[in-house]
């Protein structure tokens, strides 16, 4: 039995794969510090968890509405309308198992195969992977470290054309920590305002940014009706392994992404759902310490890179990643990432795993003790003594 073609087309994200080579290391009795998975170290927020325990006591243990829980559909466009100075209201708010099926779920809804969709490069590997799986033509719009990894917009204005369905922007950036200013965004919303083009914006680290609170494209006037804003748990609220995101979009999107949900998963799990609707607001504190805390071991971490022979990292604007480009050490960063993972027993991940703009760069994340990062800076320095040995 052969399987269905379109699988061949998507891709697992390479940090569960470097994640299960520093695993086997470990095995081997190899002591590794893990700078390649993006997932906050902090525990999730209190209320919250003490909400879930109180759901699952309560009863919250049924099948709810697929589109999410009316009370949290509400509270969400509340929440993203105070932050994000847009008015949504609860039909247009789709509740997900995570923010990934946010990705899935409207590129399944939105694109045909043959339809354009530009997208990042480098960026989360699951955007080229769903953009694929549908039939479509992946346009990668190059991140440019010049523009503090921005979007390239002469890129995106030579190929916008009547194939281009979606355009997908993520800030604060993975994996360069990048944050799309504000002009930018501007500039893009007069590019498409006029076209029968939308735009799926990934927010997911919107609150873990350091200089600046990044503007979302959908508070820009006339660009609410052609973006889906998606966000989630996982990040900011140190919630990776309770799988909840959401998407705020047009209503007719709305009802295509409820229709997703209700022939795959049904719901987000009901619980969870009232856990998160408890410490939306209430884990504010415990969010500014933990972003606080990020911000701490940025300021560390970057400059100390920055010593690193043969490496240049511009200081991240927002999410827990130094993208750092090591074309200096004479090496390529898929032998950085292999060179660090066996010889110092850090590991990291390869730009490349993000795209082609990624070659040449090698991401860390300082989403770990500061103690850990001071740790691997001192291993990474003692390898880096013998890079050009070769
Ligand atoms: C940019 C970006 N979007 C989406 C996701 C997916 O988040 P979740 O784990 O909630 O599905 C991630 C996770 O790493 C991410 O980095």
């Amino acid at each position: 039995m052969k399987l269905a073609r379109r699988i061949d087309a998507l891709v697992i994200e390479s940090a569960f794969d470097v994640l299960a080579r520093a695993r086997a290391l470990e095995a081997q009795g190899r002591h590794m510090i893990h700078l390649e998975i993006g997932e906050p170290d902090f525990d999730t927020p209190r209320p919250i968890v003490a909400a879930a325990k109180q759901a699952l006591e309560d009863g919250w243990t049924h099948y709810g509405p697929p589109a999410g829980l009316p009370e949290f559909r509400c509270a969400i466009a509340q929440h993203v309308s105070k932050h994000k100075g847009i008015a949504a209201n609860e039909q247009q708010v789709c509740i997900v198992p995570g923010a990934k099926p946010m990705i899935f779920f409207p590129i399944m809804a939105l694109v045909e195969a043959g339809d354009e969709v530009l997208y990042p490069d480098p960026s989360f590997p699951i955007y080229r992977s769903m953009i694929e799986f549908v039939g479509a033509k992946p346009v990668p719009v190059p991140m440019l470290e010049s523009r503090g990894f921005s979007l390239d917009l002469d890129f995106i204005a030579d190929h916008l054309n009547e194939r281009t369905k979606l355009i997908i922007l993520n800030s604060p950036h993975n994996p360069t920590g990048g944050v799309i200013p504000e002009e930018d965004l501007r500039a893009l919303a007069e590019l498409v305002r006029e076209r029968d083009v939308m735009i799926l914006s990934d927010e997911i680290y919107a609150r873990i940014a350091y200089d600046t609170t990044p503007v979302s494209i959908a508070s820009l006037p006339g660009m609410q009706e052609k973006t889906i804003l998606m966000d989630g748990f996982s990040k900011s609220y140190a919630m990776t392994g309770w799988r909840l995101g959401y998407g705020v979009m047009p209503e007719w999107l709305a009802k295509a992404v409820t229709k997703l949900m209700a022939n795959s998963n049904t719901c987000a799990a009901t619980f969870v759902q009232r856990a998160a609707l408890e410490g939306l607001e209430e884990a504010d504190a415990e969010i500014a310490s933990m972003v606080a805390e990020f911000r701490r071991r940025r300021d560390m971490f970057v400059p100390a890179l920055n010593e690193i022979p043969g490496f240049r990292c511009a200081v991240p604007s927002g999410a827990f990643y130094a993208f750092v480009n090591v074309e200096g050490t004479g090496l390529s960063s898929t032998q950085v990432e292999e060179i660090l993972l066996n010889e110092a027993g850090v590991a990291s991940l390869d730009g490349a795993a993000f795209g082609e703009h990624g070659k040449g760069y090698v991401r860390f994340s300082y989403a770990n003790s500061f103690d850990n990062l001071t740790e691997a800076l001192k291993r990474i320095r003692e390898t880096a003594k013998r890079w050009k040995r070769d």
